[in-house]
């Protein structure tokens, strides 16, 4: 193991959690997923319609296949090769695909799979503040540099506030609570103008947890940076 990384940041973690208890995690769509994907297939929404996801940390895929259900070719992308293999269930479509990948090293993933499509979007729940501020700033300048001008950027993650509430899953996930506003300035240093923001409760509940989080819809706009 990387001795920079931490047991709690470092795939062995998530192999363990989706092999241990992969029963306890939730398996419907999350709320988000369900929200992205009407802003996904609104036609005459500033974005475009969507006709393909990018999922950074899918976990056991609940979400990228809700988005598949619904007709969007889908690729997702996780560093558990435990997850990966929860996602890949019997019956999935040809146009839902999931590949074990660190984001750091998903370039040329992103690039082969944006040219293949015409309106692309990137899509991650609960990843940003799931990874370390180095893996979060080359998330970003890898965004930076792949998607084409125009492609939404679909973000929820776990705010500051949210540090000293109850967990389901407990403590033991590597949780980087995230200051919205500064994730926010963040996205936009990264050439992301941000069309769409809130912060609060009610947006993640799961079962007696009701997550403070923070969600964004951003734009590439390559005039910005
Ligand atoms: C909190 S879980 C969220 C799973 C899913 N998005 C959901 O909402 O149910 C975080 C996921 O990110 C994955 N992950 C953590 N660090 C990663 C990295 N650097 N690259 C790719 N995946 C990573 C973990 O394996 C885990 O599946």
């Amino acid at each position: 193991m990387d001795s920079s990384v931490s047991y709690r940041e470092h795939p062995s973690y998530w192999n363990d959690f989706y092999q241990r208890g992969h029963a306890a995690a939730p398996r419907l769509p999350s709320q988000f997923a369900a929200f992205a994907l009407g802003e996904m297939l609104t036609p005459d929404s500033p974005m475009g319609q969507i006709d393909g996801v990018i999922e950074f940390g899918c976990g056991n895929g609940r979400d990228s296949q809700l988005f598949a259900a619904h007709g969007l070719s889908v690729l997702g992308l996780d560093e558990s090769i435990e997850a990966i293999g929860l996602c890949r269930v019997a019956g999935l479509p040809a146009h839902a695909r999931f590949e074990c990948c660190a984001a750091r090293q998903a370039r040329e993933a992103v690039e082969v799979f944006a040219e293949q499509h015409s309106r692309v979007a990137v899509y991650a729940r609960f990843f940003l503040h799931a990874i370390s501020e180095e893996d979060e700033h080359s998330l970003l300048a890898l965004l930076q540099a792949t998607l084409p001008e125009g492609a939404p950027l679909f973000l929820e993650y776990r705010t500051t506030a949210d540090a000293d509430q109850h967990k389901i899953f407990g403590e033991s996930h590597y949780r980087r609570y995230l200051d919205h506003r500064a994730t926010l300035a963040r996205i936009a240093a990264a050439g992301f103008a941000t069309v769409y923001e809130i912060e609060g409760r009610g947006f993640a509940k799961y079962r007696e947890e009701d997550a403070l989080v923070g969600r964004c819809i951003a734009i590439r706009n390559a005039s910005l940076a």
